[in-house]
């Protein structure tokens, strides 16, 4: 047989065998066989040198063009299986567009911050301004000015977090527990800086976050909210005072709700007193939410002390005015019956979503 025969024979032979190839293994087992160091067309074109010269141009054109469309076809069924791996390999990972579609998890507001708009709703609602103030005080602002005497147990580095002096070793201006920078662990010294920045009257309220180095539990949270309230104005009496808590327990805990005042300390205000609510649980029959008393306590409150007005320079014989404390979280607790005040911070959706 002639060599132009073979060489066409060989290009048939590929285009045919590359049709049938499904897989790349296959189709490089044709590869070889053909264009392979021992392949049926490297072998003739090995043998070029023995074609007469004056056949050998004609023929060696046609062996390349041979060689170009063996290659040629190689290369497109490659392409032709590649395509077709990708293709598989889509159709098998394809989405199902049947199926229900992912919903996202919407968050909630946190209960707490719940409570606290509602807190600044009902003062909002009796003409109070909201105020807000720094977490990190000074020793003036959270004790001295509300008339703790410097030996008060609540400014022991016990009761206190003392921001830590960061000058080097044996350079401190204070040993920790004796600077005079803290976290504050009350709002009530924003009663201290708007007194100082405004004059009465003064209607206002100021949530915020509070800080002690308590360790958490069921009852004590190391950092938790309270919203402080705070009147000066002339002729502010006790009745003023017991007429605005007890409209805001009724509007916070419900109108069948009953309030008692109990005389306590607190040395910014005189008389003080906490306040407490009857028992939603037992409606004051006495239950183990109440510890068998009917009550519980949610606020400290009382008139503001001559001495707090002296401090910031408002005239305590023509002003007088109330303050209060209220603790949200205790609100929270009361409201919902939550056993365990950590629950509000463990970020539990399916506690959360419930409010
Ligand atoms: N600051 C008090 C506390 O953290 C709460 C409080 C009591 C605030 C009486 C007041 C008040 O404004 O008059 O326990």
């Amino acid at each position: 047989m002639a060599m132009s025969d073979d060489l066409r024979a060989i290009q048939a032979q590929v285009e045919q065998g590359v049709l049938g190839a499904d897989t790349l293994d296959a189709l490089d087992r044709i590869r070889v066989a053909s264009l392979g160091k021992k392949g049926s067309l490297t072998a003739i074109m090995r043998s070029m040198g023995k074609v007469p010269p004056e056949e050998r141009p004609a023929m060696g054109q046609l062996a390349n063009t041979v060689r170009a469309n063996v290659q040629a076809a190689i290369e497109q069924r490659k392409l032709q299986l590649a395509k077709a791996a990708l293709d598989a390999k889509i159709s098998a990972e394809a989405a199902d567009v049947t199926l229900p579609g992912r919903r996202l998890a919407p968050g909630t507001q946190h209960l707490i911050s719940q409570i606290r708009e509602e807190i600044e709703d009902i003062f909002c609602g009796l003409g109070y301004t909201i105020e807000d103030g720094p977490f990190v005080e000074t020793t003036y602002y959270n004790f001295t000015a509300l008339n703790a005497p410097e030996d008060h147990p609540s400014r022991s580095a016990k009761d206190t977090f003392y921001v830590v002096d960061n000058a080097p070793e044996g350079k401190e201006t204070h040993a920790l527990g004796e600077s005079d920078v803290l976290l504050r662990t009350q709002t009530s010294g924003v009663q201290v800086h708007v007194m100082e920045t405004r004059k009465p009257p003064i209607y206002m309220v100021c949530p915020g976050t509070v800080f002690r180095p308590d360790t958490a539990d069921a009852n004590h949270l190391p950092q938790f909210t309270q919203v402080e309230g705070l009147v000066v104005d002339e002729g502010i009496t006790f009745g003023d005072l017991k007429g605005t808590l007890d409209y805001f327990c009724r509007e916070i805990f419900g109108r069948d709700r009953a309030t008692r005042y109990r005389p306590h300390f607190f040395p910014f205000t005189e008389p003080s007193c906490e306040v407490d609510v009857s028992c939603g649980v037992c409606h004051g029959e006495g239950c183990r939410f109440c510890k068998n008393t009917g009550w519980l306590e949610i606020l400290g409150c009382g008139m503001v002390d001559p001495n707090v007005l002296g401090y910031v320079g408002i005239d305590s014989e023509r002003y007088s005015g109330f303050a209060f404390g209220i603790g949200v979280e205790r609100v929270a607790a009361l409201r919902y019956d939550l056993p365990d005040l950590r629950m509000l911070m463990t970020g539990d959706m399916r506690f959360l979503r419930q409010f």
